[in-house]
């Protein structure tokens, strides 16, 4: 499974792709807003930091103006994916951009309904809402499963994007579930390394290796 990480914060993907085990990024208008940095300005240097895929979103909810903003995205590097809306005019704009070749992010998807339409569309990635559909007292993980049953029985190739995660279990089941990508967010990312009896363990063997007075250089 491809890892993400869901932020328009440059410092912090920086820091995730230093581990060299990041493949790509998310942004959303929430993420841009909240980094107060221009829009295109962060895409661009997120760009420059990876060749993986980059998803920035439309800002619009009608479709001529909606594939107006996409191609003037697409044009701020190869990587750029554009990310639209699960409404008709996205579907529509989503459908015009992957006739173009230009790599798609079908966003805000709740239901196994707009999944099939999505991927109808030729959506190059599909974003399932785990996180948002918790909140609701439903089992967002459910959907990860159904959707992965549905791609597959009918031999869709948009990739399934787990979206809004919001713990580590969230990350392992969603690769369980036949996830293609989790969009992390970076504190979800850093916790998945730590284990309390990792950090016993290698406490316990630096101290063993210190009694023994060698050295291995
Ligand atoms: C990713 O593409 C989504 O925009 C993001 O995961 C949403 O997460 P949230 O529900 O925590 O805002």
């Amino acid at each position: 499974m491809y890892i993400f990480i869901d932020t328009a914060d440059t410092d912090e993907l920086k820091s995730a792709f230093d581990t060299g085990l990041v493949d790509g990024c998310t942004t959303n208008p929430s993420l841009i807003a909240k980094s107060g940095r221009d829009f295109k300005e962060v895409i661009a240097e997120i760009c420059e930091m990876t060749p993986g895929p980059v998803s920035a979103e439309v800002a619009s909810i009608e479709h001529e103006t909606m594939l107006a903003e996409a191609l003037a995205l697409a044009e701020i590097a190869d990587n750029v994916v554009i990310k639209v809306p699960l409404t008709w005019d996205g579907l529509k704009t989503c459908a015009a951009l992957s006739a173009e070749e230009i790599q798609t992010n079908v966003t805000l998807c709740f239901s196994v309904a707009q999944a099939w339409l999505a991927a109808k569309s030729g959506a190059t990635f599909i974003s399932p809402f785990i996180g948002r559909l918790d909140d609701t007292g439903v089992d967002g993980m459910e959907l990860i499963h159904d959707i992965r049953a549905l791609y597959d029985v009918h031999g869709y190739e948009t990739e399934i994007l787990a979206a809004s995660i919001r713990t580590q279990e969230h990350v392992e089941q969603a690769a369980l579930a036949g996830a293609d990508v989790a969009t992390i967010p970076p504190k979800i990312f850093n916790e998945l390394l730590s284990h309390p009896l990792t950090e016993k363990g290698l406490d316990a063997f630096m101290a063993d290796w210190t009694k023994t007075g060698q050295s291995i250089l």
